[in-house]
């Protein structure tokens, strides 16, 4: 789905389609270099990050795995609700792994340092995140992000994996959801 078919529910493209694939090779580039002949666990974080996940992933020059973990703090909202539930655990250990958590967006960033404290708990030998999107309150929580794709203003994104109520995530770019959708 491209922003042309959703327009009338859309109020404007934050990042198109050819910024999101310049800086996902930036990012793995970095990646690349940090993890240089290490073997990196990819814990995704469904199903916001699956575009991000499928993109990044195939950027990578180092061997990878992948796993997913499902969590729920937002309900069908648009405002987090802070409160954070399993809906699917990784299928496997972590203990000794190196992990990079791949996360669609960080807003209040409850969501993250809950995920990191809990990876770091079953005993991976080291846990970083590397985050598509990153929102302003983000900055106020003191959670360690190691990589961003994009700052991003404090409005309400959907496409590229991001969804409201399940729809867009489709969409080829990042787009500010019209409020009128769900207002
Ligand atoms: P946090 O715990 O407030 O950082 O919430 C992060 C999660 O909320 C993300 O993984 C998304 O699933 C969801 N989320 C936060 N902001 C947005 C947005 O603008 N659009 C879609 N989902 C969002
Ligand atoms: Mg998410």
């Amino acid at each position: 789905m491209n922003f042309e078919s959703a327009k009338d529910q859309l109020t404007k493209v934050l990042v198109t389609e050819e910024q999101i694939n310049s800086r996902v090779a930036e990012l793995a580039a970095e990646i690349d270099k940090r993890y240089e002949g290490k073997d990196v666990l990819l814990v995704g974080v469904l199903k916001g990050a699956v575009m991000f996940m499928a993109d990044l992933s195939r950027a990578l020059s180092i061997s990878t795995s992948m796993d997913w973990m499902a969590l729920s703090s937002y309900g069908s909202g648009t405002v987090s609700s802070g409160v954070i539930r399993i809906l699917k655990d990784l299928d496997a250990e972590i203990h000794g792994k190196d992990v990079l958590i791949v996360e669609d967006i960080i807003d209040s960033g409850l969501t993250l340092s809950w995920l990191e404290t809990t990876l770091k708990a079953r005993g991976a030998a080291s846990v970083e995140v590397v985050a598509f999107l990153r929102k302003p309150d983000a900055a106020k929580v003191e959670v360690p992000v190691w990589l961003v794709g994009f700052d991003i203003p404090n409005e309400f994104v959907v496409g590229y994996g991001l969804d409201y109520n399940e729809k867009y995530r489709s969409l080829n770019c990042v787009a500010v959801l019209d409020p009128k959708v769900y207002s």
